[in-house]
C-alpha cells in the first residue's frame, strides 16, 4: 500500500509505479536519508512532538534499517517509490506502529533536499581531495623536470620557449580555482531546509537549529518555499564539474597531441594507452580522449537540470526528481577522471630532446630580439617590423637566428652587438622572463615551492 493511499480508490497501475519511481537511482541516498531521519526523529523527542522512549525506538530501528541495507539482506521495492519510503517501510517492519510518527512535520520535499545537499557536501570533499592528489603530481612532474625547454603555443603555433614546467603549473592554478569554486558550491548546499514542511512550514515546534547543529549544517534556510523548491546547489555543483572537466579535456586534448607521432613529447605508458583491434603498430590515448568525451557528457549533466528547472512554478514539482541522475553521473564521471588522469600522467614519458629540438625551429625568440632593439631605444613596433625583416630573410636563407653572422645582425640594425649572441638562445629567452608570473626558472621553482606549501596547508 502506498503510504499516500488514504484518499484514493484503487491502486496504481503498474506501468505509473514504474514510470514515476526513483528508487532505482536514488536508493544511493540511504546513508544520507537515514542520518537525516536520526537527526529528525531525535529532535522531534527533544521538542516533546513525540516521546523519547519513541524517538529512542525509532533511532534504534534507523540504525538496524541502515545495517540491513548495507549488508544487502533488504529489498528496496519499486512499490514505494523512493528511498524516503522504502526506509520509513523498513523502519515500521522493524519497529512497528512508532515508525509511523517519524514523518510528523515532515515532507519528502524538505527531506529530498535535505538527503540531497547531504549528499553534494560529502561528494564535494571527495573531489577536493582527488583535485588535490591531481596537484600534487602536476607539482611533482613540474619540480622533476625543471630543465625541460618547450615550445610555448599560441594558436598552436610555436610562439615563445617556455619551460614545460611552467605549462603544467598552468594546470594546477586551473585546479586551484576549481577547489575555490567547490568550496564555494559547499558553502551555499551546506544549509539546513529540514524543517520546512511540504512549502509552508510545519505546525509542530520542530527545532530547526538543533537539526542543523545535528547534522553539522552551517545554517538554515530562511524561506520554506524557497528551501524545497531550490535546486540551485545542484546546478551550481554540476557547474563546478563542468569547469573541472574543461580543465582536464584541453589537458587531455594536450596528451593526445603530443603523444601523436607528429609531436611526439611524450609517450604514454603502456598500462594507460590501447592498440587497434585491426592496424598492429598502433597505442592509442583511449583514456586522455574519453576524459575529453566525457566533457561533453558532464555538460550534458548541467544543462539537462538548468533546463528541468527553468519553467517550473514554486514551490516543489516532480520534475525535479530528474535532478538525481544528473547531479551523480556528473560527479562520478569526475570521479572517475579525476582518479585516472592522475596515475597517467604520473606514468607519461617525457621526451626532452624532441621539446627542445622543437624548440630550435620556428623563430621562437624574435620577440627577444625586438625586445633588445627596443631596450636600446628603437620603439617596440619599429623593432617588431625589423626583426619580421631578420625572419623573412632567415627563411629565405634556411638560417636559424642563432646561425646568424654578426655582419646579417648589422645589416638589419647597427644596434645589434654581440651581446645578441646571447639573446637569441632558447635558454636566454626563458631565464629572460623573470617577471612574476612568467617562465624563468626562478620563477617557477618559486611557483612550485608556493604550491607544496598551499597543498600541505590544505591537508
Ligand atoms: N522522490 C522525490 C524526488 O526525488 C521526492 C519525493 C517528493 N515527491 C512528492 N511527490 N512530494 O524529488
Amino acid at each position: 500500500m502506498k503510504l499516500w493511499s488514504g484518499r484514493f480508490t484503487k491502486p496504481t497501475e503498474g506501468i505509473v509505479d514504474e514510470f514515476s519511481a526513483s528508487i532505482p537511482f536514488d536508493k544511493r541516498l540511504y546513508r544520507e536519508d537515514i542520518e537525516g531521519s536520526i537527526a529528525y526523529a531525535r529532535m522531534l523527542g527533544e521538542c516533546g512532538v513525540i516521546r523519547r522512549d519513541e524517538s529512542d525506538k525509532l533511532i534504534e530501528g534507523l540504525k538496524a534499517v541502515l545495517g540491513d541495507i548495507e549488508a544487502g539482506v533488504v529489498d528496496l521495492s519499486l512499490d514505494a517509490e523512493d528511498i524516503h519510503t522504502n526506509i520509513e517501510r523498513l523502519l515500521e517492519a522493524r519497529v512497528g506502529e512508532v515508525a509511523r510518527k517519524l514523518h510528523t512535520g515532515r515532507s519528502r520535499n524538505d527531506q529530498v533536499a535535505t538527503d540531497t545537499r547531504l549528499y553534494v557536501r560529502r561528494e564535494i570533499a571527495s573531489i577536493t581531495g582527488l583535485i588535490r592528489s591531481l596537484q600534487w603530481t602536476l607539482v611533482d612532474i613540474a619540480e622533476k623536470n625543471l630543465d625541460c625547454i618547450m615550445p610555448g603555443y599560441t594558436h598552436l603555433q610555436r610562439a615563445q620557449p617556455v619551460l614545460l614546467s611552467h605549462h603544467l603549473m598552468a594546470y594546477f592554478e586551473m585546479l586551484e580555482r576549481d577547489v575555490g569554486r567547490f568550496r564555494d558550491c559547499s558553502r551555499r548546499a551546506n544549509i539546513l531546509p529540514l524543517g520546512s514542511g511540504a512549502l509552508a512550514g510545519t505546525t509542530f515546534p520542530v527545532d530547526r537549529k538543533l537539526l542543523a547543529s545535528m547534522l553539522g549544517f552551517n545554517d538554515i534556510t530562511r524561506n520554506s518555499i524557497d528551501a524545497v523548491s531550490d535546486r540551485d546547489f545542484v546546478i551550481e555543483v554540476l557547474s563546478a564539474c563542468s569547469i573541472t572537466m574543461m580543465h582536464l579535456s584541453r589537458l587531455s586534448e594536450e596528451i593526445v597531441l603530443w603523444s601523436s607521432s607528429e609531436f611526439a613529447y611524450i609517450e604514454l605508458d603502456d598500462a594507460y594507452a590501447t592498440g587497434s583491434s585491426i592496424m598492429p603498430q598502433k597505442k592509442n590515448p583511449d583514456i586522455a580522449e574519453l576524459i575529453r568525451g566525457k566533457t561533453g557528457r558532464v555538460y550534458g549533466d548541467l544543462v539537462s537540470i538548468l533546463v528541468v528547472m527553468k519553467g517550473l512554478p514554486l514551490a516543489y514539482n516532480k520534475d525535479m526528481q530528474e535532478d538525481k541522475e544528473a547531479l551523480f553521473d556528473g560527479i562520478d564521471t569526475l570521479k572517475a577522471c579525476l582518479s585516472i588522469v592522475q596515475p597517467m600522467l604520473r606514468s607519461v614519458k617525457i621526451n626532452k630532446e624532441r621539446l627542445m629540438q622543437a624548440t630550435r625551429a620556428g623563430f621562437m625568440t624574435a620577440t627577444d630580439v625586438a625586445d633588445y632593439l627596443a631596450r636600446k631605444g628603437v620603439p617596440f613596433r619599429s623593432a617588431h617590423e625589423i626583426v619580421g625583416r631578420i625572419v623573412l630573410y632567415c627563411t629565405k636563407e634556411g638560417k636559424t637566428l642563432e646561425e646568424l653572422s654578426m655582419e646579417e645582425w648589422k645589416s638589419f640594425s647597427g644596434l645589434f652587438d654581440e651581446d645578441i649572441k646571447g639573446v637569441v638562445s632558447v635558454e636566454a629567452s626563458v631565464a629572460a622572463r623573470s617577471v612574476p608570473g612568467g617562465t624563468a626558472r626562478e620563477r617557477v621553482v618559486e611557483a612550485i615551492a608556493r604550491a607544496r606549501q598551499a597543498l600541505s596547508e590544505a591537508r
